[in-house]
C-alpha cells in the first residue's frame, strides 16, 4: 500500500546541508496500522510529509496504493487524509462547521453527504457543543479536534497524523484513540508519528523506529516484543538507539 524505497531527503540551509533522511526503505500493508517513532528531529515529519506529496525525495521513490507520489501526487491526493503536528490549517474566522463544509467542498462532496459526515463527526469527536462557534475562540484540544475531522471529512483509505495527540487532554486522546479503532476496523491503512510509547503499543500493529534520518527497525510490534524478550516499548526503543550509537561509533 506505501512502500518507501531507498529514500533520502537532504535539505538545503543557507550554505549548509541537512540530512533529514538516509536510504530509508520500508513498506505498510493496506488496512495497518503503523506507529511511527523517534526523537525529535529522527525525520518523522519529514518522512510523512514524502508520502503525503509534499516534499520530493532527494533520492529513491515512494509509491503509494501504485502511484508514485512524485510523476501521480494527484491521484494520491483523494485517497489520502493529512494532519501536520502544530498546522491545522483551520480558519480562525469561520466556524468549525463551515471550516469542515469548506473543506468537504474542495473533495467535490455534495451537501447532503457533507452534512450527514459533519454530524458523524461531530458526534464521534464530542464537537456538537461548539461545532457553531469560531474556531478562533477554541483551545488546543478544540481545534485539534476539528482538525482531525478535517483531515477525514472525504473518508480516505489511507491516513496520515503527525502527532495526532499532541496537546490533547486524556479524553480528547481516547477519543483519538477510539477514532483510530474505528479506522481500523473500517479497513483504513493509518500511519501516526507519536512520542507516547503507550499510545503506539495499544493502538498499532507495526512500528517504525526511526534514528538520525536512518530506518532503526520496522516490523510487527509483536515480533518486535518476542525479539527483545520484552514488552515495554520505550525500553525497547532506547536500547535500540543506544545499541545503534554504539555500533556507529
Ligand atoms: N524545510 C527544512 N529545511 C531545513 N531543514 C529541515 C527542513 N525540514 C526538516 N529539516 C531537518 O530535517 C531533520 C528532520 O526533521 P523532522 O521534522 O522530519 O523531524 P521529526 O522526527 O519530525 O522531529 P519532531 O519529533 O521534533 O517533530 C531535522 O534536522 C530538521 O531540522
Ligand atoms: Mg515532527
Amino acid at each position: 500500500m506505501i512502500n518507501v524505497q531507498a529514500v533520502s531527503k537532504t535539505f538545503k540551509d543557507k550554505k549548509t546541508f541537512v540530512t533529514a533522511l538516509k536510504h530509508v526503505s520500508f513498506s505498510m500493508k493496506e488496512g495497518e496500522v503503523t506507529g511511527l517513532l523517534g526523537e525529535n528531529g529522527a525525520g518523522k515529519t519529514t518522512l510523512l510529509r514524502m508520502i503525503a506529496t509534499l516534499l520530493t525525495p532527494s533520492e529513491g521513490n515512494v509509491t503509494v496504493a501504485g502511484f508514485d507520489t512524485v510523476k501521480n501526487s494527484a491521484a494520491i491526493k483523494k485517497q489520502i487524509g493529512v494532519l501536520f503536528g502544530g498546522e491545522t490549517g483551520l480558519y480562525d474566522r469561520l466556524t468549525a462547521r463551515e471550516n469542515l463544509e469548506y473543506f468537504a467542498r474542495l473533495y467535490g462532496m455534495s451537501k447532503h453527504e457533507t452534512k450527514v459526515r459533519i454530524d458523524e463527526l461531530a458526534k464521534m469527536f464530542g464537537m456538537r457543543d461548539y461545532l457553531d462557534r469560531k474556531v478562533g475562540g477554541f483551545s488546543k484540544g478544540m481545534r485539534q479536534k476539528v482538525a482531525i475531522a478535517r483531515a477525514i471529512i472525504h473518508n480516505p483509505q489511507i491516513i496520515l497524523f503527525d502527532e495526532p495527540t499532541t496537546g490533547l487532554d486524556i479524553t480528547s486522546s481516547n477519543v483519538f484513540r477510539q477514532l483510530v479503532h474505528q479506522l481500523k476496523r473500517e479497513g483504513k491503512t493509518i500511519v501516526f508519528s507519536s512520542h507516547i510509547m503507550e499510545e503506539v503499543s495499544m493502538l498499532c500493529d507495526s512500528v517504525a523506529m526511526m534514528h538520525k534520518g536512518e530506518l532503526v527497525y520496522q516490523g510487527d510490534l509483536e515480533g518486535l516484543y518476542k525479539e527483545e524478550g520484552s514488552r515495554d516499548l520505550n525500553y525497547i526503543f532506547m536500547s535500540k538507539l543506544v545499541r545503534r550509537d554504539e555500533y556507529a561509533s
